[in-house]
């Protein structure tokens, strides 16, 4: 077996997760709670007069591709940053309730912007990056744009389900002071 770098060691022995991970934790978290809630709201915008529906549209695109690119720097400094080991104490249940939640938000954070992406790039209209067209990838396909939004709707209901578990555990663990809330705290 190799050993693990220092640096690994050190994350995996440390009671706080790292200030780059703590950054893009927070970062993300109001990011992705304005882009579930603008979502949900620009849908009842009216489809006349023309324009103003699509101006929240493509800000929501625009906004989308962002957070995912935010996400794979995220994804990638998980990958090679271990996050500190959960108190020996923690009943089982709590760590597999954990590593479950986690694992279920990371999967809704890398099919967000995916299922958005993929859904966006099968219409007529081409996909604008805060008002610059992107090339178009193929061709407009109504049933693949019907596949990807129905999948991109249905994983922001795990998403905010999951969300709302997240915080309240979260919020418990402040109540109880049991330390696990400082972890991600500056
Ligand atoms: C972090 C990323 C994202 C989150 C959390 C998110 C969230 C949401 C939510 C909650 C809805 C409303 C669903 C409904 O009521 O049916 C929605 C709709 C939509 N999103 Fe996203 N989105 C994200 C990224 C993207 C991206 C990157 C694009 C395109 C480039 C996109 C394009 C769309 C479109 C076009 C709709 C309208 C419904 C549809 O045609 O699917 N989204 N999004
Ligand atoms: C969109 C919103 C959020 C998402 C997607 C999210 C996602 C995550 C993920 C994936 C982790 C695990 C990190 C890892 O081990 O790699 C985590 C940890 C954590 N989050 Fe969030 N989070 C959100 C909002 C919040 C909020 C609002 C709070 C506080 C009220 C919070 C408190 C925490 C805490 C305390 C941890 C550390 C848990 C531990 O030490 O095991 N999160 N979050």
């Amino acid at each position: 077996m190799q050993e693990p770098t220092p640096e690994l060691e050190h994350q995996n022995t440390s009671t706080r997760y790292t200030r780059v991970a703590i950054a893009l934790h927070w970062l993300l978290a109001m990011g992705l709670i304005y882009q579930l809630w603008l979502g949900v709201w620009m849908g009842d915008i009216p489809k006349t007069p023309p324009g103003l529906r699509a101006e929240w549209f493509n800000w929501h695109k625009s906004i989308g591709i962002v957070l995912g690119l935010l996400i794979v720097l995220r994804g990638l400094w998980r990958l090679t940053h271990r996050p500190p080991a959960l108190p020996d104490t923690m009943p089982l249940w709590q760590t597999w309730a954990a590593h479950t939640s986690h694992a279920l938000l990371y999967g809704c954070m890398v099919l967000m912007p995916l299922t958005g992406f993929l859904g966006s790039s099968f219409t007529a209209y081409p996909i604008k990056f805060f008002g610059t067209p992107l090339p178009r990838l193929w061709e407009a396909s109504a049933d693949l744009k019907e596949v990807f939004s129905a999948l991109h709707t249905a994983c922001s209901y795990v998403f905010m389900v999951t969300i709302a578990v997240h915080i309240l555990a979260a919020l418990l663990h402040m109540v109880r002071r049991d330390g696990i809330a400082k972890r991600m705290l500056p």
